[in-house]
């Protein structure tokens, strides 16, 4: 019994010696990374907004950045895509997105402060796989001769239109997130700030 109660403290002790071993090495292992990491790197990590130029961004193209670790997406709508919002609205879950998963300054019609240029979260709202762009329209994007284009989570299903609007009949229960953010100039979007400058 003796010699149990002396194994188990010697157990006890070899946990704890070996923990606080694994804590020191973690801690070595991480003060090099951020010391070695750029302050702007340093202050994005930490959530600061980012700045995001948008000049070599082609219309139909998408763009992706991160902000506090999430990936953003910024895609430059064509006409063409934004004249598929309206025609979608009936197939939609809270086409006026009226769950407030975007910021109250944005155009409601768009998602956007300027039409062509829409600002998402890409994170799909069910369990929060990445959604992939599916903009080609009709049957060469794989869903089918009726999709108009928009966002497709390969995990479960989920559909959204070009204005990161959640389709009825799917798993996602929500619009996808749009970010704060502002321009600063024509063709610099800056993800993590409201248009007065405050996010
Ligand atoms: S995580 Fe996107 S459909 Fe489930």
């Amino acid at each position: 019994m003796a010699e149990d109660r002396v194994d188990k403290h010697r157990r006890r002790f070899l946990t704890v010696v070996t923990t606080g071993v694994g804590a020191v090495g973690a801690v070595a292992a991480v003060v090099p990374f951020v010391g070695s990491m750029s302050p702007s790197a340093r202050a994005k990590a930490a959530g600061a907004p980012v700045e995001v130029d948008i000049s070599k961004l082609q219309p139909g193209q998408m763009l992706r950045e991160e902000w506090r670790g999430k990936p953003i997406f910024i895609v430059k709508r064509t006409s063409e895509m934004l004249d598929t919002l309206d025609g979608v609205q009936g197939e939609l879950l809270d086409p006026a997105s009226d769950a407030g998963q975007q910021p109250g300054y944005v155009d409601m019609g768009t998602r956007s402060l300027k039409p062509h240029l829409l600002v998402l979260v890409g994170i799909c709202t069910h369990l929060g796989c990445a959604p992939v762009e599916k903009f080609a329209m009709g049957a060469e994007s794989g869903l089918g001769e009726d999709w108009p284009g928009g966002f497709f989570c390969p995990c479960h299903g989920s559909k959204f239109d070009l204005a990161g609007r959640v389709y009825k009949g799917v798993p996602a229960p929500s619009n996808l997130v749009v970010p704060p953010h502002r321009f600063k100039t024509d063709t610099m979007i800056v993800v993590g700030e409201d248009p007065e400058g405050v996010a």
